[in-house]
């Protein structure tokens, strides 16, 4: 019996920290990714690197390209310039699932949890984007060493979305990085995840380490 073809991903700002790291282990599972950029420039130059070190299937596109050559787009950009992100493939993006990974972090209190006012990013990417993108948040607690490291995120990773199937799609997806991806219920939710991170950030700090992560106890 064939098996069902991995869907291709694409990765908004996929040019950065987190989204190549993404990227890397990812390709490394299998996934043909493409990468995005608000420069296709930029993202073919780290699309090349990332060829030249054996990841084959990786591209690189402008943002709305890539999400449109894809079946899940992941938004992996600073919340400062998120809104305008999400517009550049708000059309591209329709009846996909959108993966968001972004953090409200406010410089340069990044260590003090500032949720915004509409309770959360992933809160706000389903409002900007068309009613028909399923948007699943994930990944806010991964931190990208060990992604670029080539090793497998040494947590878990707790997925939010108010929509079952996708948050079912985007657990593999999470389960190919690192421990496990956890289903974290209703897309609210991602409020604590978000919060999260910034309570990581300053325990990497006190602790001086750099990948604390979490891992839910209690699980089979
Ligand atoms: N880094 C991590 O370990 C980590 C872990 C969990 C969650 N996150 C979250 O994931 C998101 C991305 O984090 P990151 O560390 O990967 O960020 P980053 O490296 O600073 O930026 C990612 C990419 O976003 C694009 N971008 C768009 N607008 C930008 C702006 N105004 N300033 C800078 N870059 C901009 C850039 O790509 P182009 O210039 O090519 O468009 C950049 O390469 C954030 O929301 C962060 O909180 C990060």
């Amino acid at each position: 019996m064939s098996e069902t073809p991995l869907p291709t991903l694409s990765i908004v700002g996929g040019t950065g920290d987190l989204g190549s790291g993404l990227a890397r282990s990812w390709s490394r599972a299998g996934y043909t990714v493409v990468l995005g950029s608000r420069s296709s420039e930029r993202a073919e130059e780290m699309a090349s690197l990332l060829r030249s070190e054996g990841f084959t299937s990786v591209a690189g596109e402008t943002n709305a390209a890539a999400a449109a050559k894809s079946d899940i787009v992941i938004v992996a950009v600073p919340f400062s310039n998120y809104e305008a992100s999400l517009a550049e493939i708000k059309d591209a993006a329709k009846s996909k699932i959108v993966v968001t990974a972004v953090v409200p972090l406010v410089p340069p209190k990044v260590s003090v949890v500032q949720l915004p006012a509409a309770g959360s990013a992933a809160v706000i990417a389903q409002s900007q984007l068309d009613p028909s993108t399923r948007v699943v948040g994930a990944f806010h607690n991964v931190g990208s060493q060990k992604l670029h490291a080539g090793s497998k995120a040494d947590c878990d990773v707790l997925v939010f979305g108010d929509d079952a199937d996708a948050r079912t799609e985007v657990i593999k997806l999470a389960d190919a990085v690192s421990n496990r991806g956890v289903d974290g219920g209703a897309l609210a939710n991602a409020a604590a995840a978000e919060a999260l991170t910034s309570v990581l950030i300053w325990i990497n700090r006190k602790y001086k380490v750099k990948g604390a992560g979490i891992t839910i106890s209690g699980l089979a």
